[in-house]
């Protein structure tokens, strides 16, 4: 029966070689660069079923327009020392998804070795989401990324929902700046029901605008950020809201930072209802003095990069002993509203700069 059914999905591929109007299913068992080419130009709903993509290949998928892409079985990409990325997907009207117990396995273990972006083997961008509009992505598992898992680039209208991030063997297996979520030059785009167990930032907004995070769960990481924002080609961030998420073990709990003498704009971030677990650096962070080359902070806040309309509303839960609850280092920031924020347990104390008069936070 079984067998019958995939004569008649090839024969379906095969007629539409020759019906290329008609879109159909396509299932795809084995890489192979032509077939996957193929699917991609002539069908609207393809399976990627246990492939494995070869050294050195990003797998490339300008999909037609209302395409539904399935994830199948064990999906892999084998090892090479490259910048990747290893899959970049485009389209409009776009549906990703992972069929019940699919894997997306990157074998992240094969490149870390603790350096990250900063030295040793070099390490592929696991997925671009480039260009998407009017898209959905659910229900995806992803584990061990080399680096960078998903990015989000010049994209308008993306919801992402149930997505499992799995990079927990990084803790203990050298992986280091294995991002879960990054949003470039996009807009609308949400976020909820996302876990990411990791080594640098759960959901990053770099630059956009309109932006919704809610009921995600990050762990270990970074923290749930904006920026860095400046020294890039877009420089804004406006309209983000983050809330009903939990952060636990990270190095920050929230963080908001922006580059030392750049320009740009940072307004309209509201941080909602966040519950913080065993923070290790500091449980609320927003700094303006972010050195993007050496990834340091320089310790002088600059005005480029103004911070406006920030609102923080019960922010609860613990740093720990060695962390700084609270630290703010900005300049020409204004507009910030915080309330019920309750972050307890550091005790390293650092005096903060900068904080807008009246806005209810303090170190
Ligand atoms: C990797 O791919 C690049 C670009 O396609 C190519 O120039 C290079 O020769 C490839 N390297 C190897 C070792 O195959
Ligand atoms: C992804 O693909 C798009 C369109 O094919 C291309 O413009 C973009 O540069 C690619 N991104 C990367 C990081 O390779
Ligand atoms: C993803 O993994 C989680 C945790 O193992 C599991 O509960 C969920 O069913 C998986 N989702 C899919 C679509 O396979
Ligand atoms: C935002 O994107 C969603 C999903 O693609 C779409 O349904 C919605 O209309 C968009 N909102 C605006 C204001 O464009
Ligand atoms: C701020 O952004 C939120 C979405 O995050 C939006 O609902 C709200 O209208 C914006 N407020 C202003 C004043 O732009
Ligand atoms: C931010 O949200 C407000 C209120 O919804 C809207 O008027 C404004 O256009 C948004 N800003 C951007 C850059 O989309
Ligand atoms: C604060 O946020 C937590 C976590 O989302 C939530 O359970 C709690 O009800 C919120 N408290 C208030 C007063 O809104
Ligand atoms: C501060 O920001 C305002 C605009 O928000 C700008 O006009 C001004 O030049 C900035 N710098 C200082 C030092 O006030």
């Amino acid at each position: 029966m079984k067998f019958l059914i995939k004569i008649g999905l090839l024969l379906l591929c095969t007629l539409e070689a020759v019906q290329p109007s008609t879109a159909g299913t396509c299932a795809i068992n084995k890489y192979n660069e032509d077939d996957i080419q193929d699917a991609v130009e002539k069908c609207t709903d393809i399976t990627l079923n246990s492939i494995s993509v070869p050294p050195n290949v990003t797998l490339t998928l300008n999909l037609k327009q209302g395409t539904k892409l399935t994830f199948q079985g064990i999906v892999t990409w084998e090892f090479f020392e490259w910048k990747g990325p290893l899959l970049n997907i485009t389209g409009v009207d776009i549906e990703i998804l992972g069929a019940p117990d699919h894997i997306i396995d990157v074998q992240g273990t094969l490149w870390w070795d603790t350096f990250g972006e900063h030295g040793g083997k070099i390490k592929p961008v696991f997925c671009v989401l480039h260009g998407l509009k009017n898209s959905v992505i659910h229900d995806l598992n992803v584990t061990n990324t080399p680096f960078y898992a998903i990015s989000i680039e010049d994209s308008d209208g993306v919801v992402v929902y149930d997505v499992y991030i799995d990079n927990k063997e990084g803790d203990t297996k050298g992986g280091h700046n294995t991002d879960g979520f990054n949003v470039w030059r996009s807009n609308n785009v949400t976020f909820t029901r996302i876990s990411v167990f990791n080594q640098d930032d759960c959901i990053a907004v770099k630059s956009g605008t309109n932006v919704l995070v809610t009921d995600t769960y990050c762990h270990g990481g970074h923290g749930l950020s904006i920026g860095s924002v400046g020294g890039r080609d877009y420089n804004i961030v406006e309209n983000v809201t983050i809330s009903n998420s939990r952060n636990e073990n990270a190095d920050n709990g929230i963080r908001i930072k922006t580059v030392y003498g750049a320009t740009g704009l940072v307004r309209n971030i509201t941080y909602k209802d966040i519950v913080l677990k065993d923070i290790n650096n500091y449980g609320i962070f927003i700094d303006a003095d972010y050195d993007l080359s050496t990834g340091e902070p320089t310790g002088v806040a600059s005005d480029g990069v103004p911070i406006e309309h920030i609102t923080l509303q019960n922010i609860t839960g613990t740093v720990k002993k060695t962390g700084v609850n609270v630290y703010v280092i900005v300049k020409n920031a204004t507009d910030w509203h915080c309330t019920g924020i309750d972050v307890t347990g550091g005790e390293q104390i650092k005096e903060c700069v900068g904080i807008p008069e009246e806005s209810g936070l303090s170190c």
